[in-house]
């Protein structure tokens, strides 16, 4: 598969999971997230991989308490159409990549982020990336999970209150990775043109 192909068919996967992935598999798509770019050569990412079926089960029952915390907030057909999508795999993959932020890696003077601390951050989504497009090239399935508050994710795991919780990467071998995201596919929402998203010169013309 080559690269433009891996990024048309990355998919967020929820429901399509039929279990884990080998562990030759993941050490390969582990190895591409620690390739990713980042911030001073920081490296700030941490990954706790988890099987374990009570983690599973625990963090499963946490994000289902917050999906219905979203879902209160909805109303008539966006509360109908939410009603209707799966926002986690969590036990069906029967693995969790758990994706942590560290600043504490490269020490005090990290180059590049004295004058914007977020750049860390965006380090960690580039290894995510990374891993999310070199699982697809293995033929696998990744669903990022947001909905848990950061303390509790933080607590299940055990990261130190200095690294902080980024993602919860459902990660399984799949029966088919969908043509359609799935909130495209239910009405949600669906992908801009890209004409809506460059501008010349200057923001606001096209
Ligand atoms: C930061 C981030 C958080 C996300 N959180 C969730 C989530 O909690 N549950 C879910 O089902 N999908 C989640 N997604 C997946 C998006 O819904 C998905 O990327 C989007 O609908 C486009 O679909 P595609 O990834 O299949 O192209 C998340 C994606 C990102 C980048």
């Amino acid at each position: 598969m080559d690269l433009y192909d891996a990024i048309a068919r990355r998919r967020d996967t929820r429901a399509e999971f039929t279990g884990p992935p080998q562990p030759d598999i993941l050490e390969r798509v582990l190895g591409a997230a620690h390739r990713a770019p980042s911030v001073g050569m920081s490296q700030p990412w941490v990954f706790v991989t988890v099987r374990d079926p009570g983690t599973l089960r625990a963090f499963h029952a946490h994000v289902e308490t917050e999906r219905q915390v979203f879902a209160s907030s909805l109303e008539g057909e966006r509360a109908e159409t939410f009603s209707r999508i799966k926002v986690e795999g969590i036990v069906e993959s029967g693995l969790g990549v758990v994706v942590g932020y560290d600043p504490t890696t490269a020490g005090q003077q990290v180059l590049g982020r004295h004058a914007i601390a977020d750049t860390g951050l965006y380090s960690v989504c580039l290894a995510i990336q990374n891993l999310w497009l070199a699982a697809t090239a293995e033929g696998l399935g990744v669903g990022w999970v947001s909905f848990y508050r950061e303390e509790f994710l933080r607590d299940l795991v055990g990261f130190p209150k200095h690294v902080r919780p980024v993602a919860w990467l459902c990660v399984g071998e799949v029966d088919a990775l969908p043509d359609v995201p799935d909130l495209e596919r239910f009405g949600w929402r669906g992908r801009s043109p890209l004409s809506a998203v460059v501008h010349d010169e200057r923001y606001g013309v096209t």
